[in-house]
């Protein structure tokens, strides 16, 4: 059992580097079955979610090395079964990514329904709606999801809700498949676009990822690449967060600040100074921080990865603040968690309405999924006294070496190895 053990209230102050976005590399990992030559990939993220995901790989026959910190070699053209090992594929949500990656492949997936963080009911229906418009059957038996076709076919794919899966798994499914396809009513996060340019690298044919409508030309063959992935717009948005929390100043390198815009607008109403430049951002608080309403939205709406932690944030700021996620609705069980540490707030439907306090208190606390984990290390890092976080594998799953980038900041965090009495003991027995 690892667990955090902050001495919070100091200022953060310097310098911090974002690494490669969690939510493009997990499904470029995936995408890389696509390929016909092998892949070297670049700004690869060294976070749990990543390990997972060259670990499916390999246990299905591809050749993955680790080249240098964060560069990954791939190759896929000994892959030799369309079955992701179960216990595997329920680690992640992201594991839905090899549907659309075998299936544009090989024709037949074979995943187990993914787990991941969470958040309440994650169904995949859109993904199979757009799996079955390009010619796809599929059946469940076991938990596991079985997708197979003669031949994929273009088609017009409307979906009936924005999801960040469902379009980046129609474009893995028809960007070898015949023909033409249409996609509308897309998702356009950052991280959709990085994947589309991605397989259009390698010689894809994807036009308009980041708008509503995104237009396939199938294509028979994938080259080899070496291709960076994009910063990681939460992390930077986490970063930015404990900045303000902790009244510091920090400045955030590798990032693509178009893609913080609607972070850098929330931290501003909240009295937060954002200051930009061409792959960095500053920020501090001039002063007293002030409650507000944010809502999460779909991109270029404000994300809700994001909402946990801004609601930290909110818990610290004057006055009374709500704070919806229309997306997750019950994305909300590190509120409990907060409330331990001395915060007003408390959820009702899909909100959580907040009345600042003056300080946060240390205690112990656990990380009920990643983001969460992450708005109560911002929690530790501006209370008095010492927080302990329990179950940081979450954390880990999304944040690298968040732990040693707090530090270089000048907080004081500790990554503890605690013996856990139950789990020693169920080893000794084992
Ligand atoms: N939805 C459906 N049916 C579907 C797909 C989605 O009803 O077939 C619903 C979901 O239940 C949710 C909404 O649509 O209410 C949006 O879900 P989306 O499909 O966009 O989410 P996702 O692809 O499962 C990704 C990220 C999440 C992030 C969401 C929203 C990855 C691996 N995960 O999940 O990231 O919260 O998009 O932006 O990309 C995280 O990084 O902490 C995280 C949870």
């Amino acid at each position: 059992m690892e667990k955090f053990v902050i001495r919070g209230g100091r200022p953060l102050k310097g310098e911090v580097f974002i690494s490669g976005a969690k939510n493009a590399a997990v499904a470029i990992v995936a995408a890389t079955i696509l390929c016909d030559e092998p892949v070297i990939l670049e700004n690869c993220p060294q976070i749990s979610d990543i390990t997972f995901c060259m670990k499916i790989l390999r246990s299905m026959g591809a050749e993955v090395r680790v080249v240098s910190k964060n560069k990954v070699y791939i190759d896929c053209r000994s892959l030799n079964t369309t079955h992701v090992p179960a216990d595997m594929a329920r680690e992640m949500r992201a594991s839905s990514y090899f549907l659309g990656s075998l299936l544009g492949r090989f024709h037949e997936a074979h995943v187990s329904l993914p787990g991941g963080c969470d958040l309440g009911d994650r169904p995949i229906d859109q993904h199979l709606k757009a799996f079955r418009i390009l010619g796809a059957k599929d059946s469940m038996s076991d938990g596991e999801e079985h997708l197979k076709s003669e031949r994929l076919i273009g088609g017009l794919i409307y979906f009936d809700m924005n999801s960040v899966g469902a379009t980046i798994n129609a474009m893995l499914a028809a960007c070898k498949a015949d023909g033409y396809t249409v996609i509308e009513n897309c998702a356009k996060e950052p991280h959709i676009v990085d994947v589309a340019n991605f397989l259009n690298s390698m010689g894809a044919d994807i036009m308009g990822a980041g708008t509503d409508t995104i237009k396939v030309h199938g294509v028979k063959y994938l080259h080899g690449v070496e291709y960076p992935i994009i910063p990681d717009q939460i992390e930077a948005g986490t970063f930015m967060v404990a900045a303000a929390a902790t009244h510091g100043t920090v400045t955030i390198r590798n990032v693509i600040p178009k893609h913080l815009e609607s972070i850098t607008a929330a931290l501003r109403q909240i009295g937060v100074s954002v200051e930009e430049f061409d792959d960095y951002v500053r920020v501090w608080t001039p002063g007293e921080l002030r409650g507000t309403t944010i809502n999460t939205m779909p991109h270029p709406g404000f994300p809700t990865d994001m909402q946990p932690q801004i609601s930290t944030l909110l818990t610290m700021a004057k006055g009374s603040s709500v704070v919806t996620d229309e997306i997750f609705s019950s994305r909300f069980r590190y509120v409990a968690e907060l409330r331990r540490m001395g915060a007003d707030a408390k959820v009702s439907s899909k909100s959580v309405l907040i009345t600042g306090v003056d300080e946060l208190k240390g205690a112990s606390v656990t990380a009920p999924d990643l983001r969460a984990g992450a708005a109560l290390v911002i929690a530790g890092l501006a209370a008095k006294g010492v927080t302990e976080i329990r179950d940081i594998k979450y954390i880990q799953r999304g944040y690298e070496g968040i732990e040693e980038k707090l530090r270089g900041l000048g907080a004081d965090i500790e990554l503890v190895h605690s013996v856990d009495y139950f789990e020693d003991n169920i080893k000794i027995n084992a």
